[in-house]
């Protein structure tokens, strides 16, 4: 369970662009259940998603994790915290240029200390799950905005999070590979996951157990 407690968060603080992107923001997200962020474009929901994961510290606020202060600890411990527990994928994809697909999946490996090659089987299987068994050796240049997508989702999963974050994870797929996403976060719900997608698809939030609204960085 990963839970957000009056999260705030204020960009260029005392500058003249100033922004405060989340306020006071409470989120709780339990195992084995999909948890939804919606709300419109800026309302905060990367920021607060980001937070949460530990990307981005809070100007106020902490998160727990099955009831533990994470927020207290030091960025080194966060960072390690992080790449144990946590698979995110990105609301902009952020794939590496110049490796193909199964490289793209095992990147996050290499911040671990195991021989990626190692995982080279359960990184087939996870873009065997995805459809894209034959896309696994093209670059990313060479894959649809869809595949790309897929090809997160699976980077995400590779070290085997708890806690998966997963920022509008919708947005470059079609109704086919919208499907194959959703039916793999319903698996991984079924594996007592603990999941929170932000999302404006209906098709997404409709297979959540939980939804929070934001309007204007705060809880509507
Ligand atoms: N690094 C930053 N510095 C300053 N302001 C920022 C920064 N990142 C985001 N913002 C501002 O914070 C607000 C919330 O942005 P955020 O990306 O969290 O919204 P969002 O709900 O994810 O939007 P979208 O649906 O378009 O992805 C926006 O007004 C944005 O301009
Ligand atoms: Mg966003």
């Amino acid at each position: 369970m990963i839970e957000a407690i009056d999260l705030t968060k204020i960009y260029n603080r005392g500058k003249k662009n100033q922004v405060e992107a989340v306020t006071d923001a409470c989120v709780k997200a339990e195992d084995g259940e999909i948890t939804a962020l919606v709300g419109p474009s800026g309302c905060g929901k990367t920021t607060l998603m980001s937070m949460i994961g530990q990307l981005l510290t809070p100007t106020k606020g902490k998160v727990l994790v099955n009831n533990e202060d994470i927020t207290a600890y030091s960025d080194g411990w966060k960072a390690i915290f992080r790449r144990k527990n946590v698979g995110f994928v990105f609301q902009h994809i952020n794939l590496l240029p110049n490796l193909n697909a199964l490289e793209n999946v095992m990147t996050p490996l290499l911040c671990h200390d195991i021989d990626p090659t190692s995982y080279k089987q359960p990184a087939l299987n996870l873009l065997k799950q995805l459809g894209l068994t034959d896309r696994t050796f093209f670059e990313v240049e060479q894959l649809s905005g869809g595949q790309q997508q897929r090809v997160a989702v699976a980077r995400a999963l590779i070290t085997e999070p708890k806690i998966i974050i997963a920022d509008e994870p919708l947005t470059f797929v079609d109704e086919a590979s919208a499907k194959t996403i959703t039916d793999f976060f319903e698996e991984l719900k079924k594996e007592g996951k603990t999941i929170l997608i932000s999302t404006h698809a209906a098709n997404l939030a409709k297979l959540a157990d939980k939804t929070y609204e934001m309007r204007n960085g705060r809880m509507a």
